[in-house]
């Protein structure tokens, strides 16, 4: 009804692939997985190992189990310590400190800054990201762009950052994509917020809504694998090139990541078109659908355990 609404049920409905046989996916790529119709294979050894990891677990409301989320660490001082690091950096230069020497410290700060969020709970990992001054976005930005929905999803779909309309608000996919995004999701019987969470790669608006740059892009990596970590999501969608890109390190075209089950970390990952190309190329909307049907059947699999390669 929701398509229909759009003008677009017709196109979206009559190339819905029947998914109810076998799922043979190709398998050209270490990452990606089979999905076996007969093969019975638990999600507790198919897909939760990696997200019990690192800490103790506890079943969540959907059944499956996922990280206990560790107590939050004595407030962050982020901006603090960038000061500091800043002034650091500038005495090393000033006492003509080698470039490579220099490189050495920012490339351990990274890995440092990055291992403090990693150890974030949400409670402290939300006003870590409203105050980041980590890269040039934050000179522009509204407010920052967090997330929003279950954080115990099952679903996790990740865009690449905000617009004007989710700067304004500080919620992702709010304006004329967001609602794109809430028909697809509509269209495979999800509803945002119940057992779906929705992120971007950057939390902080580019300006004129251009892509984020990679230097953006590693800034903000941290929070987004933070939040992937709590979430413990049964299956990302990745919504474009640029996530796509981002979340499997590639620079693959979408056209060639489509079709297939990836794998962020312990994550099984797909890949459909970004809901503002969409907007833009309405002859692809069957394509997305094709998408949205497999990613459907993939998470019946991921829960019946018929997923091996994970
Ligand atoms: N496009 C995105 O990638 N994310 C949003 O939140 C909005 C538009």
């Amino acid at each position: 009804m929701m398509l229909a609404e759009m003008g677009i049920a017709p196109l979206w409905r009559l190339r819905a692939p029947p998914h109810a046989g076998p799922i043979d996916l190709p398998q050209p790529g270490a990452v990606e997985s089979r999905i076996e119709p007969s093969a019975v294979i638990s999600p507790a050894s198919a897909i939760a190992p990696a997200r019990r990891a690192p800490t103790a677990v506890e079943p969540d409301a959907h059944g499956a189990t996922r990280p206990r989320v560790p107590p939050p660490l004595p407030e962050d001082s982020l901006v603090q310590r960038a000061g500091e690091r800043r002034a650091a950096r500038a005495g090393a230069a000033g006492a003509g400190g080698p470039p490579a020497a220099v490189a050495a410290m920012e490339a351990g700060e990274a890995q440092a800054r990055r291992q403090r969020i990693m150890q974030m709970g949400w409670a402290e990992l939300k006003p870590a990201v409203a105050r980041c001054v980590a890269c040039g976005l934050h000179l522009a930005r509204t407010q920052t762009v967090f997330g929003v929905g279950d954080e115990n999803a099952d679903w996790l779909f990740v865009g690449e950052g905000p617009g004007a309309e989710e700067d304004a608000r500080g919620e992702p996919f709010v304006g004329q994509a967001g609602r794109l995004l809430d028909s697809m999701l509509a269209a495979i019987e999800l509803r945002r917020g119940e057992n779906v969470y929705i992120a971007n790669v950057v939390k902080c608006r580019p300006p004129n809504n251009r892509n984020p740059d990679s230097g953006e892009m590693s800034c903000c990596e941290p929070y987004l694998a933070r939040q992937i970590e709590l979430i413990g999501p049964r299956l990302i969608i990745a919504l474009g090139r640029v996530a796509a890109n981002h979340l499997l390190q590639t620079d693959a075209s979408i056209a060639s990541l489509r079709g297939r089950v990836h794998q962020y970390r312990s994550a099984p990952l797909i890949v459909t078109y970004h809901p503002a190309y969409l907007l833009r190329s309405l002859q692809e909307k069957g394509k997305a659908w094709v998408d949205l049907c497999f990613a459907r059947s993939t998470m019946d699999a991921l829960r019946e355990g018929r997923v091996t390669g994970l």
